[in-house]
């Protein structure tokens, strides 16, 4: 519990509500990373989006320049919603934890997170929803 506390503290989420959804497509700018906290731009680590029809948010991680893992955020060990952290995804449930490329760190969940295929150009980010 101090863990989570302490990683609460660190690491707020923000949710994108401007996004597209066209032919089960989300497209995110890249920008959406960019926050503007005291008037410094900050890169932001990951974030998130709910679109109406998933029961459960996406968290989209910068993975590197070159790479975004969009994961769905529900454990699949007994189906709670994660909550994600910079560095790390942790069931509040059961405790299990993931990377952030979605791949189990700590059971009890025995399967990696469900992952969507994402593919980007110079200014957005593309999540196949299926
Ligand atoms: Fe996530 Fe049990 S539901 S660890």
């Amino acid at each position: 519990l101090g863990l989570i506390t302490i990683l609460e503290a660190c690491t707020s989420q923000k949710y994108i509500n401007n996004y597209v959804l066209n032919n089960n497509t989300l497209t995110v700018r890249k920008s959406e990373f960019t926050a503007v906290n005291k008037k410094t731009p900050t890169e932001l680590p990951f974030v998130m989006l709910k679109p109406e029809q998933s029961p459960f948010p996406i968290a989209l991680y910068k993975d590197g320049d070159s790479n975004y893992n969009a994961l769905f955020m529900q454990c699949t060990h007994q189906g709670c919603e994660l909550n994600p952290y910079e560095l790390m995804i942790v069931c509040p449930c059961h405790g299990a934890e993931f990377n952030t490329k979605g791949e189990v760190t700590q059971g009890p969940a025995e399967i990696n997170l469900k992952s969507f295929i994402t593919t980007h150009d110079h200014e957005n980010i593309y999540i196949q929803l299926s």
